[in-house]
């Protein structure tokens, strides 16, 4: 079977609203060519993020139920706090209302009024990287070289340069600070990142006296790829793995909006009782009291069921092959896919795509704007719209990002047959120039217009 039989049964449905060419053709003006500013009731498919757009179970619905809603010492904390111990093996849990949440605390407790602090990453992702930077530190990328290809069959391209990493430890070891693994890395095409590479990490961590902080946003669903692709863990349970990852960290934050399983939510943990209490100092100022973090005593219980979830392999392996599926159909029709697919997306390289169109005319968004005007499917462009002001972009990609427990099959292969008809016409897809930027993070309200 080439496609995973959805481990689940649907009991409410949401309609999809669907709208003429012609009517996006117009929305698509009206939006200035920017996808951000489009109204979701009038989107198709929507594959801007995976984040918080996921399906709750029943069993996370009847939690919420629960939701004792005391400003301290709820129960639901306790269910929360517990959930969270048993899922990352850690002590001290520290609730937020999302992942920037938790990492606006950490770079602020780690390098706040101190200059030239540094910290490296797999890859960070953007909301980590303008924290750190927001609070002073220098931030430096060192993703794998097996990164470099990004169509070749190699696992694990989600992995840190460790040469680089301990080149950079050897010679500026005193102001390192922290090294981020990013798992999965998101802004690496969503690729995996082995548990060898991790184990390797703390060990220069260790040697070299500088904190390790995972970003575990999908740390369930890199596990599942390690379960599959790296020897020696065939036989573990996902959890056992998730277990495993997350025993290198000294901190760990997560966006529960990912392998959370819910629409907000996050948390930071860790076995450092010292840190644990800074956090929590900055979370009173910032989030609420350290019992419920910025969010409501329902929230927590839907966390607290929903991480648990995401550890049931048959959901995991459904998750990942539908992933695989839409990456395929669009392989097999031709299209320049990153390769192997993630564990949440799939990325179309756009200026493979489109030769045609040149950097300067952002061929991702050009290819963004055709998926809207042709099926209503909301995609997001990673490339030079979103970083080309700050630093050289490599890749212009178009990222398909697939929310959880949320479509099915049919949906997917509505996607790739959009695709194949732009593949079909794609002389026709002219490139954007911008019309409006504000100064910061241009792509979220940019206004664009397409040039001949
Ligand atoms: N870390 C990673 C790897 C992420 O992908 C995200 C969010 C965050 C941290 C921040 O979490 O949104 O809860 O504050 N990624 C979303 C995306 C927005 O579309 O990839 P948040």
């Amino acid at each position: 079977m080439d496609y995973p039989f959805e481990p689940f049964k649907i009991k409410s449905v949401e309609p999809i609203y669907l709208t003429t060419k012609e009517e996006r053709k117009k929305i698509l003006e009206e939006a200035g060519y920017n996808v951000f500013n489009i109204k979701s009731k009038y989107v198709t498919v929507d594959l801007l993020t995976d984040s918080g757009t996921g399906s709750m179970s029943q069993f996370q619905w009847a939690a919420l139920m629960q939701g004792d809603e005391s400003y301290a010492g709820a129960s639901s904390f306790e269910r929360f706090e517990e959930a969270v111990m048993k899922y990352t093996g850690k002590k001290y849990v520290i609730p937020t209302h999302q992942g920037r949440a938790a990492e606006k605390i950490i770079a602020h407790v780690l390098f706040s009024g101190q200059d030239g602090l540094v910290a490296v990453s797999n890859t960070f992702f953007d909301t980590t990287r303008a924290n750190f930077q927001f609070q002073g530190a220098e931030v430096i990328d060192l993703p794998s070289p097996k990164a470099k290809d990004i169509f070749s069959d190699e696992m694990f391209k989600g992995d840190i340069d460790l040469e680089k990493l301990e080149e950079i430890l050897k010679t500026r070891g005193d102001r390192v600070k922290l090294i981020t693994m990013t798992v999965t890395n998101n802004t690496q095409g969503g690729q995996p990142v082995s548990i060898g590479n991790i184990k390797k990490v703390h060990e220069l961590a260790k040697k070299y006296g500088v904190l390790l902080h995972i970003d575990a946003c999908r740390v369930s669903e890199n596990s599942y790829f390690v379960k599959k692709y790296e020897p020696g863990y065939e036989e573990k349970s996902i959890h056992e793995i998730v277990r495993e990852t997350l025993s290198y960290a000294d901190i760990v934050t997560m966006s529960a909006k990912k392998d959370g399983l819910v629409n907000i939510g996050g948390y930071i943990a860790t076995d450092d009782e010292g840190l644990a209490l800074k956090f929590k100092e900055m979370l009173i100022l910032w989030e609420g009291f350290p019992t419920y973090g910025g969010l409501a005593g329902r929230d927590l219980e839907a966390i607290a069921v929903g991480l648990m979830e995401s550890l049931d392999e048959s959901y995991l392996e459904y998750r990942v092959r539908q992933v695989r599926y839409l990456g395929e159909g669009f392989k097999k029709a031709g299209i320049p896919v990153m390769w192997p697919t993630g564990g949440h997306a799939v990325y179309v390289e756009a200026s493979r795509f489109l030769p045609h169109i040149k950097k300067e005319n952002f061929p991702a968004q050009a290819l963004v704007v055709a998926l809207y005007l042709e099926g209503g499917i909301r995609a997001v462009e990673i490339g030079s719209l979103m970083f080309g002001k700050d630093k050289e972009v490599e890749h212009e990609f178009v990222r398909f990002a697939i929310p959880r427990r949320v479509y099915t099959r049919s949906h997917m292969d509505y996607v790739i047959e959009v695709m194949r008809k732009l593949r079909d016409e794609k002389a026709h897809i002219k490139g954007l120039e911008i019309v409006y930027e504000p100064p910061y993070l241009r792509h979220f309200l940019a206004r664009l217009k397409p040039v001949d």
